[in-house]
């Protein structure tokens, strides 16, 4: 979703502007602008584009240097349509102030006739603007006529932000110093880059890497007043508060493609390692168990638990599915899963013995975030699944296990998924070792998930051909996909990704489903992907397929053994890797990942950012 860039030093502001705004760009965006100011000029100068960074960077002048001091911003539509008008920067009052922001404020509409009252004229349909008029208004009265100050810039931010309600990260230039930017968070994430002689600012960590290694992650409710030389952060509440410097993780390091085409296929062949990494250190084979440092919970406490609530949104749902299966199964103890957006807003009976598991690759999601807090509000353990280290669910929660998959950028999930899904295996078995699991049956499953990122190796050797069935399907304007018990959620997952980077509609459902309504989309034009691999409910899939393929609809079957049961009634067949079906929707993701990135391909889609998606949902 949208992304923030700012710069104030003694180098080309806009040099650094257009790298981060570039680095930004997975989050999804459909418009872009910076705004700089140069010390010897007396005016804030803006550029924005209704499209891509790079038409963005075409639009300013070549080689000139517009000032050391800068805002930038990529804007993904909320309120008002993806204009260049409402594209950010947004200016206040007469010009004395530019002001980028990130979030949605939901008392725009009052505040904005408020400022309309006083004469205040707005060009764009944004709740932005609002707040760059709001800060205008209270900086004009602080000066009243007078020498303005850099205390009369931070006053007006901080009373302006006080009158908002909802969520944002902002960053704000004043016209009247040309080497300050002022930085405010509640709900969406700022990170600020330490320099020597010059500051960096970011909405995430990716726009900092190269230029500093140093950070400071703004908390909820502060404010930053950055300078060359300086950083000085202020709390709501507690005043000014000492700036928490943190070192830049290696992990944000690996942002570009290596060769690949996109980030996507990059991310989709990164598996093993991920997955690899997500393991690393967690299985504990002298006790046939997994362990985890963070939970911040006793074995004492853990046996306790009565009931686990998995929460999450898109693809990071689908693997809580894949959890409760997994968890019932190894470990026994009951589980639940919630959409985040829903639960946020439910009033679930549970009781203290339950805690609650926010699943979340960005760990930015504000569905997944408000529902953790919801439910640490209520008492409950709170805890995240969750890639991105340091985000806002990861410092919300009380304790969590990160994935370690390294930055996902394509904004179609894959790498994340499988290692959620690792990490979800991880969790069951130290749940049912904590309970009635066998020691034998706690070392079955270590061996298996020892081998697992060898078996994703070997399935990504299916990618040949998947391109070869993605060239005959890819004009299909509907899609099936279809498993049952641990590969149901495995099928959602795979119609996600088809639907999402191809925009053709897919439906996932459990195959026994579709005698319930579903058959009647199957016709010679509605291929079905069915995920029959061996196991207890292998022979189920199998009726299932074959009443698909009594009524003439094409089949794409994904099979783990030499099937002529199956070869004998699909049109098409995919041999993956042989494991226990509780690893099956990890395996089985692989070629359903490469058939939805191959078909978006032939399609001419960007596979990278998908129309009107974003990387990460910031907003409800
Ligand atoms: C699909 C996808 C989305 C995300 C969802 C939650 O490929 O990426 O459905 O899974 O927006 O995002 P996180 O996991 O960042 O909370």
């Amino acid at each position: 979703m949208c992304g923030i860039v700012g710069y104030t030093g003694n180098n080309d502001a806009c040099a650094f502007l257009i790298t981060g705004l570039q680095r930004l760009e997975y989050r999804g965006y459909d418009s872009a602008g910076i705004a700089t100011l140069s010390s010897d000029s007396p005016r804030i100068q803006t550029t924005k584009v209704a499209g891509r960074v790079a038409q963005l960077e075409s639009a300013l002048a070549a080689g000139t240097i517009r000032g050391r001091l800068g805002i930038g911003h990529t804007r993904w539509a909320t309120h008002g349509a993806a204009t260049e008008i409402n594209a950010h920067p947004h200016s206040g009052g007469r010009s004395v102030l530019s002001l980028v922001h990130n979030g949605v404020i939901e008392n725009y509409e009052s505040l904005k006739t408020d400022l309309q009252a006083k004469g205040f004229e707005f060009v764009s349909q944004t709740d932005t603007e609002v707040i760059a008029h709001l800060v205008a208004d209270h900086y004009a009265q602080l000066q009243a006529g007078g020498e303005p100050t850099v205390e009369h810039c931070v006053e007006a931010v901080q009373t302006a932000v006080s009158q908002l309600r909802g969520t944002y990260g902002l960053l704000v230039m004043f016209r009247d110093f040309p080497d300050l930017l002022i930085a405010a968070r509640c709900g969406s994430p700022l990170v600020i880059g330490v320099g020597k002689g010059e500051q960096f600012v970011a909405s995430d960590t990716s726009p900092l890497v190269g230029f500093a290694d140093r950070i400071v992650y703004l908390a909820d409710h502060q404010v930053a007043v950055i300078r060359p030389e300086s950083i000085q952060v202020l709390h709501r509440d507690q005043g000014r508060v000492r700036p928490d410097v943190h070192v830049l993780s290696s992990d944000s390091v690996d942002v570009n493609m290596e060769g690949f085409n996109h980030f996507m296929l990059k991310e989709i062949y990164e598996q093993p390692q991920s997955i690899q990494n997500a393991l690393r250190g967690r299985l504990d084979r002298d006790n046939a168990t997994a362990k985890f440092g963070g939970l911040n919970l006793t074995p004492q406490q853990l046996r306790g638990v009565q009931r686990i609530v998995l929460t999450g949104c898109g693809t990071s749902w689908h693997s809580a599915l894949v959890g409760e299966y997994l968890i019932e199964e190894l470990a026994r103890v009951p589980v639940e899963v919630e959409y985040a957006s829903e639960l946020r807003y439910r009033n679930p009976p549970t009781d203290h013995a339950t805690i609650v598991f926010g699943i979340t690759q960005s760990g930015e999601t504000a569905d997944t975030l408000a529902a953790l807090r919801e439910m640490k509000r209520k008492g409950h353990h709170t805890l995240a699944i969750c890639n991105v280290i340091g985000s806002s669910i990861a410092q919300a929660a009380d304790g969590g296990i990160y994935l370690h998959a390294g930055p996902e950028i394509g904004v179609a999930s894959t790498k994340a998924f499988t290692s959620q899904l690792t990490v979800l295996t991880m969790l069951a078995l130290y749940f049912g070792r904590l309970r009635h699991l066998s020691f034998e049956a706690g070392q079955r499953v270590i061996e298996q998930l020892e081998r697992l990122p060898h078996l994703v190796e070997q399935a990504l050797a299916c990618h040949d051909q998947v391109k070869e069935i993605a060239a005959h399907y890819h004009t299909a304007n509907n899609f099936l996909y279809l498993g049952r018990k641990f590969n149901f959620p495995t099928a959602l997952e795979g119609a996600l990704k088809l639907k999402e980077i191809s925009y053709i509609h897919a439906e996932g459902y459990p195959a026994a489903e579709m005698k319930h309504g579903p058959i009647a989309l199957v016709d010679e034009h509605t291929p079905s992907v069915f995920i029959v691999p061996q196991g207890t409910v292998y022979e189920k899939v199998l009726s299932n397929l074959q009443e698909v393929k009594a009524r003439g609809g094409p089949v794409i079957a994904i099979v783990d053994h030499d099937d002529p049961q199956v070869a004998r009634l699909a049109d098409n067949v995919i041999r993956i890797p042989q494991v226990e079906d509780f690893l099956q929707p990890i395996v089985a993701s692989i070629p359903l990942q490469l058939l939805s990135y191959e078909i978006a391909l032939l399609r001419g889609c960007d596979v990278d950012k998908p129309r009107n998606l974003a990387k990460s949902v910031t907003v409800e």
